[in-house]
């Protein structure tokens, strides 16, 4: 891993031009962005630097950004059209905010758990960003998971296993909300989100990077595969997004942004910090359906660093061999 040093050093000077400075943050997920102040439209050099840091990094953060939703959603609606969340507490008058105020009396529900958002839609978000308000005094960090590294990871005989396959997915954890005189708006919603079939290693649009598509908050099952078959090997899969190296935690201070790119990273909110208080901002940015790779398996060509990430030298993903792959 020493390798990587100068190469990530090259990179926070990649876009002088745009007088931006990124900081990669893990071995395989994250950078810290400098020198954007969101409170002004990106200049269109700007943007494409944090976009490309967006898709390469996966995961974004950029500190003392003290800006209103309506900044938020016009940085938000540069990479696209915003989505509504159909079970989050919206603001009325803006219903693409989503506020999580979270403390003693309001527990914080459904984020500890690894996830990757609204899979339960036939498009799921591209991108989420998430601003912090009030900020505990300790913990409430969110952890991200490299989904393309946890992919890399695999075995050749295990990515021609699941290449492929397709899972079920479900709004499942927003189904106790419903009690039994609310079914007429269960089935509502359920003909509204009707489960989708994702790839279970779904190709990144713009990266090309082969990404492992499961996660544990949506995913039912495994399609063609005996149940027990599909319950053993999601739980495999799932646990990919728990190896440390694949991962990067990220530490909120008050006005931290953290944009990350939903199609290539699972996260997981830690509410240690309950019962104190913890107060979020979020907006969702559309995405488009799923794609997978198509045709008969063979190994995957796309550079280790991706299509658009020529700093990173080839080799440095996925990293180091894990003691238990030396047996
Ligand atoms: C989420 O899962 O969207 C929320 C993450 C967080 O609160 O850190």
């Amino acid at each position: 891993m020493a390798a990587t040093t100068p190469n990530r050093v090259a990179a926070a000077v990649l876009h002088s031009e745009a007088k931006i400075r990124i900081r990669p943050l893990g071995g395989f997920i994250g950078a810290e962005i400098e020198g954007v102040d969101l409170r002004k439209p990106l200049t269109s050099e700007q943007f494409k630097a944090v976009h490309d840091a967006f898709v390469n990094y996966e995961v974004i953060v950029l500190r003392d950004q003290d800006i209103t939703v309506d900044q938020q959603m016009a940085f938000g609606a540069r990479f696209g059209e915003l989505s509504i969340h159909p079970f989050s507490p919206n603001l009325a008058d803006k219903p693409e905010v989503i506020i999580l105020d979270y403390s003693k009396d309001n527990p914080p529900a459904l984020t500890d758990i690894w996830h990757v958002d609204e899979t339960f839609r036939e498009a799921p978000p591209l991108a989420t960003i998430l601003r912090a308000k009030v900020v505990p005094e300790a913990g409430g960090d969110t952890l991200f998971a490299s989904m393309s590294a946890a992919y890399r990871g695999l075995s050749e005989r295990m990515k021609q296993h699941i290449h492929g396959l397709e899972s079920l997915h479900d709004f499942k954890p927003w189904r106790p909300l419903f009690s039994h005189a609310d079914r007429d708006k269960l089935r509502k919603l359920e003909d509204e989100f009707p489960n989708p079939w994702h790839p279970v290693v779904r190709l990144h649009p713009v990266t090309g990077r082969r990404v492992l598509y499961v996660n544990r908050q949506f995913c039912v099952r495994i399609k063609d595969l005996k149940l027990d078959e599909s319950d053993a090997l999601l739980e495999f899969l799932y646990r990919q997004a728990t190896i440390p190296e694949y991962q990067l935690r990220v530490k909120w201070q008050p006005h931290t942004l953290v944009m990350w790119d939903n199609r290539s990273v699972q996260h997981y909110a830690s509410h240690d910090y309950y019962p104190a208080r913890r107060t979020m901002e979020r907006v969702t940015v559309k995405g488009d359906r799923p794609k997978g790779v198509s045709g008969a398996y063979t190994p995957d060509t796309v550079p280790a660093n991706g299509t658009v990430k020529p700093t990173i030298a080839e080799g440095t993903r996925p990293g180091p061999k894990r003691a238990f792959d030396r047996y």
